[in-house]
């Protein structure tokens, strides 16, 4: 027996397949599946801090750089001679004064989990790492996607720099921010830009995929999300294995969620961690399908008997009305979430709750976030407006450990941050056309000036108070 194995997560099939499969869902019943292993045959340290320090590669061996194989021991799934690296995993967990004024939390109990110092900018690279690692296992040759941007510039990043793999990635036409593009562009992907939005991409990827044997690396694959829970363990980590009340994230396809959950669950399960944290998925108000389901429509993990019908209802509105996602947060603009059914399960096991927040208190939340000297784009704020929102609604209490990710850099998105420092209130709104953002009240404005020595010293003194 394998120490590492596939299942598939409905209880009633349960179906278990070699780690070597490449099945992007339960060929028995259409479900997701999970990475399981034997715990009793895992080589882990006796106490929980220790680990992370073991499983490190020899030194200068390229797992010495990374932060999800230094973790390796957790990950028995690929043989340490297989493991794919671009150097990931290198991030931090930052006190944050500011944000944490504004969110309405103790300062010393309030952190962010900065994921856009990864090599590609954001936390991708945590689950693309496994994912990738996976691929090369498999001797899978084109690897593919459908992404909102960060997705893509992670697989073209992990492709261009091993040499293994062709990527093909599935973009939104017009859906996706210019510096993830750019990514994709320069590290050489075939991008197909598909007439439609993410839903559509995603559903068009998992078709040629399996039509044409492609390795599709979405967080549909079970290995993605072994390599994200990598993100809790360096959470962890960075409070010296204190375990946080709340882990706040933004919820798009509920991939990094699950990834969390489970991580969480499994730590907990095998007595590594002593209690489990709450976690808190915060969706855009422009793309709310996983809080409509759940806070309106009552949709949980029940034992793993989701109610279908109330899912494929609720699709079927979406269709009927026409309505796609729409929020300034693009990387989260997802209407169909691909692990639905995984994120109810993690909601369950961690007590969590779901949330929505408008794309105005998304981007108010990422002017905050950047007084401390942080940057992220606006999907990764959601998770600041979202933990100011639990805060005001008295879930979260303010002496709560609350420790908010922060999924994607500022470069990623340059334009949404310039927009709403720079434009007046109706500029703004024509800017930002129907996202209802209509105020830009921490805006830190240029300052226009003639080419003039004494004009930009009048301007310099007025700014700092001088006459
Ligand atoms: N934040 C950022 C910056 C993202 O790029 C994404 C997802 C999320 C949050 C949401 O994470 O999907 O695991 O719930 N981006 C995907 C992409 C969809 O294609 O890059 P999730």
């Amino acid at each position: 027996m394998s120490i590492a194995w596939q299942r598939c997560i409905n209880p009633a099939c349960a179906s278990e397949f070699d780690v070597l499969q490449v099945l992007p869902k339960c060929p028995q019943c259409g479900n997701l599946l999970d990475v399981e292993y034997d715990w009793n045959r895992m080589r882990l340290p006796d106490r929980a801090d220790h680990l992370g320090r073991t499983d490190a590669w020899p030194a200068g061996g390229p797992g010495a750089v990374s932060g999800v194989w230094r973790f390796g021991a957790l990950l028995p799934f690929v043989p340490a001679e297989k493991r794919v690296t671009i150097g990931e995993g290198h991030t931090q967990l930052r006190i944050s004064p500011a944000a944490a004024g504004y969110a309405g939390v103790k300062s010393a109990n309030f952190r962010l989990q900065y994921e856009g110092l990864n090599p590609s900018g954001s936390f991708k690279d945590n689950g693309m790492a496994g994912a990738f690692s996976h691929a090369a296992m498999t001797g899978a040759r084109i690897a593919a996607c459908a992404s909102t941007g960060n997705t893509s510039a992670s697989l073209a990043a992990f492709a261009a720099a091993s040499g293994l793999m062709r990527a093909i990635i599935f973009i939104g036409d017009g859906k996706i921010a210019y510096g993830k593009l750019s990514q994709a562009l320069d590290y050489g992907a075939f991008t197909l830009l598909v007439r439609g939005d993410f839903d559509d991409a995603m559903a068009r990827v998992q078709e040629v995929c399996a039509g044409e044997g492609l390795y599709l690396v979405n967080s549909v694959n079970p290995f993605r999300l072994e390599g994200q829970k990598t993100i809790m363990y360096r959470v962890l980590e960075g409070l010296d294995w204190r375990v946080p009340d709340w882990i706040v994230c933004p919820g798009g396809n509920l991939g990094n969620s699950s990834a969390f959950g489970k991580a969480l669950c499994e730590l907990h399960d095998h007595g590594l961690i002593a209690k489990l944290p709450r976690l808190a998925v915060v969706n855009s108000a422009g793309a709310p399908t996983f809080s409509r389901l759940v806070n309106r429509h009552g949709l949980c993990w029940n034992g793993g008997r989701i109610d279908d019908d109330a899912i494929a209802s609720y699709y079927a509105g979406l269709d009927d009305r026409g309505e796609k996602a729409h929020t300034l947060a693009s990387a989260i603009e997802i209407n169909r979430p691909v692990n639905l059914k995984k994120c109810l399960r993690a909601i369950e096991r961690t007590n969590g709750v779901v949330l929505e927040a408008t794309d105005q208190e998304i981007l108010d939340a990422k002017a905050w976030i950047a007084r401390d000297g942080l940057g992220c784009e606006p999907a990764s704020a959601a998770s600041v407006a979202g933990a100011k929102l639990l805060v005001e609604r008295g879930v979260i209490d303010k002496d709560s450990l609350v420790v908010a990710i922060l999924t994607g850099h500022q470069l990623k998105d340059p334009h949404a941050t310039v927009a709403y420092h720079s434009h007046d209130e109706r500029e703004l709104c024509s800017e930002y056309g129907g996202f209802g953002v209509s105020s830009a009240r921490y805006a830190n404005r240029p300052f226009p000036v003639a080419n003039s020595l004494g004009d930009i010293v009048d301007a310099i003194r007025k700014a700092s108070g001088q006459k």
